[in-house]
């Protein structure tokens, strides 16, 4: 069976990953295709006990190399027991967040070297890198903006804390805004940028198109 297609969805908080990332699962499933919809860091059983760890606020100090490593623990299992699994057997997997957000949180912002993340992806990703990645681009006081109101908004998910990323200042966010621009412009033909000022359904259009003429084209 041919195997399935690999999107991830990247980009800074309250950018619309997991909007987004709703939407494209919704419509490929409109169409058909089987579709994975799964999240980062978590996406496994194992890998959703580290995302709890990791999203606590409740960490000891530790080195940056020690959270990449964890993310990475989490990633390895997820790209083990969901991820590979569900593409052999020719399902779509859109995941939200993936190791773009390592490069930047960890990397790029958080002050780990690219070789070593570089060589923990070549470990644990390997061939397996997506055949598209949506970078959903966005001036981080509007994406800190969004994730705020969403949180403390009116409706059933309202009150959770901010986590621990979110709270770090606007600079760090710019940083995190820079590295995925720069990681775009370095893998064109993996990356697309998307620009997620605009109303979701508009960013939802703009989406589609995208992976109508990269993965989609040519198919029955
Ligand atoms: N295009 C948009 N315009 C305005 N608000 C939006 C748009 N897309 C999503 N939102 C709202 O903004 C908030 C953040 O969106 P969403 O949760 O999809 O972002 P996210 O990138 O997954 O955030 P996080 O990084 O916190 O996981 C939500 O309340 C969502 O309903
Ligand atoms: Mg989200």
């Amino acid at each position: 069976m041919a195997s399935g297609k690999f999107i991830t969805f990247e980009g800074g908080e309250g950018s619309g990953k997991s909007t987004q990332a709703k939407l494209l699962a919704d419509r490929l499933r409109a169409k058909g295709i089987d579709v994975v919809l799964t999240r980062e860091p978590g996406g496994s059983p194992f890998a959703e006990q580290i995302r709890e760890l990791l999203l606590s606020g409740n960490l000891a100090p530790h080195p940056p190399l020690a959270e990449a490593l964890l993310f990475y623990a989490a990633r390895a299992d997820h790209m083990a027991t969901t991820i590979r699994p569900a593409l052999a057997a020719g399902r779509w997997v859109i995941c939200d967040r993936f190791s773009d957000s390592t490069r930047v949180y960890q990397g790029g912002a958080g002050g780990l070297g690219a070789d070593v993340l570089a060589e923990l992806e070549r470990l644990v990703v390997g061939a397996g890198q997506p055949h598209l990645t949506l970078i959903l681009d966005l001036a981080p006081a509007l994406g800190l903006a969004r994730a705020e109101a969403r949180r403390t908004g009116p409706g059933d998910v309202a009150c959770a804390e901010a986590d621990p990323y979110e709270r770090r200042d606007l600079a760090f966010h710019e940083r995190l805004r820079a590295g995925y621009l720069a990681i775009a412009g370095a893998e064109p033909a993996r990356c697309a940028v998307v620009d997620a000022a605009e109303a979701a359904d508009a960013i939802a259009a703009r989406v589609w198109s995208l992976v109508e003429s990269r993965l989609l084209a040519g198919r029955p």
